[in-house]
């Protein structure tokens, strides 16, 4: 009987975690100014009034409360995470895609930061690459031997931020210098990290990896990786597929408290 309260409150808050989720989307694409969201405590109202009514000759004990508190803690959180999105692009001629004024991963972040209501922040060395393919494939090429470490032109403080969702396209398999200055010069401990990347073709070139390789003390979660002409062309697809991703966590928290419950 436990365990099966336990399951439905799981459910339900798992079923309004996912509603906050689209709520929050619908408002931010159509402007709405207001935070608004299905908070823990509408959430909390719902399952204590269906424990409840399921469970009526059975009062639920202190230690069940308990264990309900921590379900819906671990799938909420106490409070909305702060949110950086910090990215890498450049405009120019690319592969796949030709020239565009448009960075392909500056279009992941802006969606990223719309789901999350985050802070756009842009990696960017003080001097530009070019926008010729080829003359900047000379650059990276050059930069990558040395392991160039480019100065910044901007640096951003991390510390109130909680989640740090970092964005870079892929060269020569590898992420441009710049992404490893920004990643070698702090210290993420306490942070978590969602990389993100596009590409030609690499896919993901072990972004995951290197980031955690590169960002001390960071906790790195997996990654989503793009091609750059969905970016351009089939940017329709891009909500759901970041929706998905940023939810796929919750929903393997939910089944491992499942699994524990058996
Ligand atoms: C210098 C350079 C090197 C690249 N190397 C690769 C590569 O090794 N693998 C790949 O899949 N794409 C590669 N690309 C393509 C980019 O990863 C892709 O176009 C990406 O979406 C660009 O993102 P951005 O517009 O945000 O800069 C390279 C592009 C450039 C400019």
């Amino acid at each position: 009987m436990r365990s099966l309260i336990l399951r439905i409150v799981l459910i339900l808050s798992f079923f309004c975690f996912y509603c906050s989720a689209t709520a929050e989307d619908s408002l931010s694409a159509a402007g709405s100014a207001p935070a608004v969201n299905v908070s823990s405590e509408e959430v909390s109202s719902v399952s204590s009034d269906k424990t409840a009514s399921d469970n009526k000759e059975e009062p639920v004990d202190d230690e069940l409360k308990r264990e309900i508190q921590a379900i819906r803690k671990s799938l909420h959180g106490t409070e909305r995470k702060k949110v950086l999105v910090a990215y890498f692009s450049r405009t120019g001629e690319n592969p796949g895609v030709g020239t565009i004024s448009v960075g392909n991963t500056f279009i992941v972040a802006k969606e990223i930061a719309r789901q999350t209501r985050g802070t756009l922040f842009e990696i960017r060395a003080e001097y530009e690459y070019p926008a010729d393919y080829k003359q900047c494939l000379k650059v990276a090429e050059k930069e990558k031997a040395a392991k160039a470490r480019p100065k910044l032109a901007e640096t951003v403080d991390i510390t109130p931020y909680d989640e740090i969702y970092i964005g870079s396209p892929v060269w020569l398999e590898d992420m441009p210098m710049p992404v490893y200055t920004f990643l070698e010069s702090m210290d993420f401990s306490g942070k978590v990290i969602r990389p993100f990347n596009t590409h030609e073709g690499s896919g993901e070139a072990m972004f995951e990896d290197k980031i955690a390789a590169a960002a001390k003390n960071a906790e790195v979660k997996p990654m989503l990786s793009v091609r750059g002409a969905i970016t351009q062309y089939e940017s329709v697809k891009l909500p759901s597929a970041i929706k998905t991703w940023r939810t796929k966590e919750a929903i393997k928290r939910s089944q491992e408290i499942i699994d524990s419950l058996n």
